[in-house]
């Protein structure tokens, strides 16, 4: 199949990303069927496209004429047999539970045509592993968007163990169509591109929570002038929980490196979880914090998260998880806030002085992935 033949897409759960992801494919004139398990969840779903397309329209983003065509080519639908019986590309975002996305792909290749694709929107769960419960592995695609996922350029096109190019070629392309960033990561590998490079500054934090210094806030103030929200600030606002099974997951699947330090899971125990419950690294009972910019700590800067990002991006290539280290950085660019990815970086401030900062950091904390990679030595990367 080629991704012009690809009139139907039928989106499997209606959540925070699955409303997101159909309203992108409505976008880019696909007739879309949003699914969910009951009708209350579809009508969410349903609600959240609108709201989105109503801000649009009167942000003049789109027209009214777009806006009444987009809702004719939308259908909601709980009947699974039904959703997808004539769909051509299917993808699925349920929760992030194995046994769940096992059994909905099962169902899937039960009940779709032969030749249709099939997405998972995972983050981190394994595509191969995801496609064995189907009969058809080849047609099986990671397709990570980001949140939120209307307005989130990334796309992850992940190719499993036995995914065919002709459909990592279909997903790249219905991406590019709905006007999204698509990247394709060429091996299965735990995080894919994004979240693995940004997983290292992650155990920073934690490891510098443990030591005790410097505070959250010290370490921020250092950052702050560059980032629209520092590190733990961040980490704040998305969840302390989020980022501690970030980490467990890491730990799992790829080093029991990145396991999360007492001191940080303490901040679980004691539910002081960030934005959500008021209180983290920061009190946010009156809003967003504000940082003493006079606090900044000497010990750390920028160049160090850079340092462990561009580390991490080397080893996608050494691992053949990516081969161009020019679509690590587009993934890297337009999955986040920064407009620049980590070789671009990295070429701007010169590998030496990344090297001697990522030194540093594995003098205080000596753990393997905080090592220089043999691609980070040569320092002879260019984007
Ligand atoms: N939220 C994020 O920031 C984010 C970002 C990237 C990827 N993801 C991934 O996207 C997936 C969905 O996450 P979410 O945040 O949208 O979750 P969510 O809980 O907001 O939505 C999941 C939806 O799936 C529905 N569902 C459950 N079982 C179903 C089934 N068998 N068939 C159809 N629908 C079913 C639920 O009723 C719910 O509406 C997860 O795999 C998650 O890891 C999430």
């Amino acid at each position: 199949m080629k991704a012009e033949d690809v009139k139907t897409i039928a989106m499997i759960g209606a959540g925070d990303m699955g409303h997101g992801i159909a309203a992108s494919c409505l976008m880019g004139g696909y007739k879309v069927i949003l699914r969910d398990i009951e009708q209350r969840f579809v009508d969410k779903g349903m609600a959240g496209i609108k709201a989105s397309f109503d801000k649009f329209k009167e942000k003049g983003k789109m027209t009214p004429e777009a806006y009444d065509d987009a809702f004719k080519r939308l259908v909601p639908m709980v009947d699974i047999k039904e959703a997808v019986k004539d769909a051509d590309f299917i993808i699925e975002a349920v929760p992030e539970k194995v046994e769940l996305k096992k059994s909905v792909f099962a169902d899937l290749d039960k009940y779709a045509p032969r030749h249709a694709i099939l997405a998972s929107n995972t983050s981190n769960i394994s595509i191969t592993e995801i496609a064995s419960a189907t009969q058809r592995p080849d047609k099986v695609i990671g397709y990570h968007f980001f949140n939120p996922a209307i307005l989130m350029k990334l796309v992850e096109v992940i190719k499993g163990n036995k995914t065919s190019d002709e459909a990592i070629q279909v997903g790249y392309e219905i991406a590019k169509k709905i006007k999204k960033v698509p990247v394709i990561v060429k091996k299965d590998s735990p995080g894919f591109i994004f979240n693995r490079v940004n997983e290292p500054s992650l155990v920073l934090l934690s490891k510098i929570v443990e030591a005790g210094h410097p505070t959250p806030e010290e370490f921020d103030a250092a950052l702050k002038p560059l980032m629209p929200m520092a590190p733990f600030e961040l980490t704040d606002y998305v969840g302390i929980d989020v980022a501690l099974h970030g980490l467990e997951y890491f730990a799992q699947v790829l080093s029991p490196d990145y396991k999360p330090s007492d001191a940080i899971l303490a901040y679980l125990k004691s539910g002081n979880l960030g934005k959500k419950t008021g209180k983290g690294f920061y009190d946010w009972s009156k809003g967003r914090p504000t940082i003493d910019l006079a606090k900044a700590t000497k010990e750390y800067d920028i160049s160090h998260l850079i340092a462990l990002q561009v580390n991490e991006a080397t080893k996608l290539l050494e691992e053949g998880v990516a081969d161009d280290p020019k679509q690590i950085d587009l993934a890297m660019a337009n999955g986040g806030g920064s407009p620049f990815g980590p070789f671009a970086l990295a070429q701007g401030i010169g590998y030496p002085v990344l090297l001697g900062k990522l030194d540093e950091i594995y003098k205080k904390f000596p753990l393997e992935i905080f090592k220089a990679t043999k691609t980070l030595k040569e320092g002879n990367i260019k984007v």
